[in-house]
């Protein structure tokens, strides 16, 4: 179970997070949507802890984020899975590295840290790094080095990575958006496989309302910082499209 109560964010004298309150179940699958600047990966980072919210709750499993407290961070980042845009893997090293680095829980140090720390994994850790390559479908890449990845490759190793700790969550904020077509529908259909096989709760960052459609029952819209839509899919018409992104003129996106 994921709460958020009325958090706030003031950045640079604006509300960025405006009050938001949102409550996911564990095991549930959630689309987060919302035009550009409406505070999504905001949200995203106050909730495993890397932006520190003026005011409001985080609870992540019943516990509250305590911000102040470097052993409540960790612990909380432990049960939270991150996946990004861009990827964030360390491009120089190998596959199965890079998945054991998600052993070491959440590190914000940067890499020389992370490649300082490379020989201290067990037997252990490097089977089951092995076992969630074999998971997320690249097991013969495993002593690749990074870098020689397409976009689609390297999107399941970060998976992989985020699911070495066991997370309760997984974040991910816009992971389709820098691969085409059928490599996006192949991440998400494995994103939404951890999420039913695994019950690991997900909320995800998307812009394609089409693809929103097709693969998950609730959606949260954000505008302003505030959620202005929370419910199934099938309940998002034209009207609230309108409503969320502005639009002026009539758009194709989603039919009701
Ligand atoms: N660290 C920061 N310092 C100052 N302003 C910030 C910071 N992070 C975000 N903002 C501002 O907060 C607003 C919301 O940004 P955020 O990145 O959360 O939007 P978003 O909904 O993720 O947008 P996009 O769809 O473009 O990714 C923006 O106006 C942004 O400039
Ligand atoms: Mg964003």
């Amino acid at each position: 179970m994921l709460t958020i109560e009325n958090l706030r964010k003031l950045f640079n004298g604006r509300n960025v997070l405006d009050g938001v309150n949102l409550s996911v179940r564990t095991g549930e699958a959630v689309a987060l949507i919302g035009p550009s600047g409406s505070g999504k990966t905001t949200l995203i980072r106050t909730i495993n802890g890397f932006v520190v919210p003026d005011s409001g709750k985080v609870l992540v499993g019943g516990k509250v984020i305590n911000y102040s407290n470097k052993e409540s961070l960790r612990q909380m980042r432990k049960k939270i899975g991150m996946i990004y845009q861009l990827f964030n893997l360390v491009e120089r090293i190998s596959v199965l590295d890079n998945v054991m680095t998600g052993a070491l829980g959440r590190l914000d140090k940067g890499i020389d840290l992370i490649s300082s720390t490379l020989g201290i994994f067990n037997k252990k850790e490097r089977e089951k790094a092995m076992e969630l390559l074999k998971f997320v479908g690249i097991e013969d890449k495993a002593f690749e080095r990074v870098d020689r990845l397409s976009g689609g490759q390297k999107q399941r190793v970060a998976i992989a990575r985020a699911l070495m700790q066991d997370p309760e969550v997984l974040l991910a904020d816009e992971p389709i958006a820098n691969l085409d077509p059928k490599t996006s529908r192949k991440i998400l259909e494995l994103l939404l496989k951890i999420n039913m096989e695994k019950d690991i709760t997900i909320i995800c960052v998307l812009h394609h309302l089409d693809t929103v459609k097709d693969n998950f029952n609730r959606v949260v819209a954000l505008k302003n910082g505030r959620v202005c839509f929370d419910e199934e899919t099938n309940r998002l018409s034209k009207k609230h499209i309108h409503n969320i992104y502005e639009f002026e003129e009539e758009t194709e996106y989603l039919v009701a």
